[in-house]
């Protein structure tokens, strides 16, 4: 249908934005930060659903913005804190970004939210998708931007018979299908007939795209591995010895330690390891 120049008939425009607001009608998802136009919980969401399914995502957000709640509460815990509660969620990484971005919040811009994308962007962790996503979730700002649930519409709906599908062909459609007059809830709709869409089709419309990637296996992968030292230091800080035995004798313990320090997730002091 929109192969090499995707310029959408009005018509077209029409049928696939009613198929997408009635399936929200009936099968839209109440999602707690769907409640907010707060833009540090708007900014919390995102990054925590960045790369985490939001069944987990459910379980954390409440616990954070309860432990967390306001840019300034999370500028003033340690990073140990945050990272106490960022468990069960991975990519811990995130969780010391975001503890930037909020300490670069009150230092540049006054302890608010920026409203610009140029703004956004500058912050730790904050790439165009979740500036973009932050701009209309909390500010209903029409602007086009793309994740694994609005590419798997896009893919099923305009590229039935086209393979190694690039976003690049994909953005020109959500711009032309965005709905200007509520963006906000365009996007929970699109995201939600995205994520419903692998329950109806037999193969995942995604693997179409150039930019699909298999998820590797968690057991066995660093990240298991980075996410078990970090686990265990939130308990309690531990020797490299007794990491290394709770690590399964795992030779990859040194290594990983190394560029978790590297990163400011973990610290050592003396002979024992711990949450920065
Ligand atoms: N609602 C708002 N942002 C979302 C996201 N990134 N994923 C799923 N639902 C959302």
């Amino acid at each position: 249908m929109a192969d090499k120049s995707p310029k959408l008939r009005g018509t077209q425009i029409e049928a696939f934005r009613a198929q997408i607001w009635a399936f929200y009608g009936h099968s839209g998802r109440k999602l707690p930060w769907r409640n907010t136009r707060n833009p540090y919980k708007v900014l919390v969401s995102e990054v925590m659903l960045q790369q985490t399914q939001v069944a987990r995502v459910l379980e954390k957000y409440v616990e954070f913005l309860r432990k967390f709640p306001t840019v300034i509460s999370l500028t003033n815990a340690p990073l140990s804190d945050v990272l106490r509660v960022w468990q069960g969620m991975g990519y811990n990484r995130r969780a010391r970004y975001l503890h930037d971005t909020a300490r670069k919040i009150v230092s540049e811009h006054g302890g608010r939210i920026p409203k610009t994308q140029t703004e956004l962007v500058a912050l730790p962790g904050i790439g165009p998708y979740t500036a973009r996503a932050i701009l209309a979730f909390a500010y209903n700002e029409p602007h086009a931007f793309i994740e694994t649930n609005i590419r798997r519409v896009f893919i099923y709906n305009f590229f039935k018979n086209k393979k190694n599908i690039s976003d690049k062909e994909i953005f020109p459609l959500i711009e032309q299908t965005l709905d200007k007059e509520n963006p906000r809830e365009w996007y929970y709709a699109l995201m939600d007939y995205g994520s419903h869409l692998p329950k109806i089709v037999r193969s995942n419309p995604n693997k179409k795209s150039k930019h699909y990637l298999r998820q590797k296996a968690f057991e066995g992968s660093l990240r298991e591995l980075r996410g078990k030292i970090i686990r265990e230091l939130a308990r309690k800080s531990l020797t490299f010895a007794q990491l290394y035995r709770i690590c399964g004798n795992d030779n990859r313990t040194k290594d990983t330690l190394s560029a978790l320090l590297k990163e400011g997730l973990i610290k050592q002091h003396k002979t024992r390891f711990e949450l920065a």
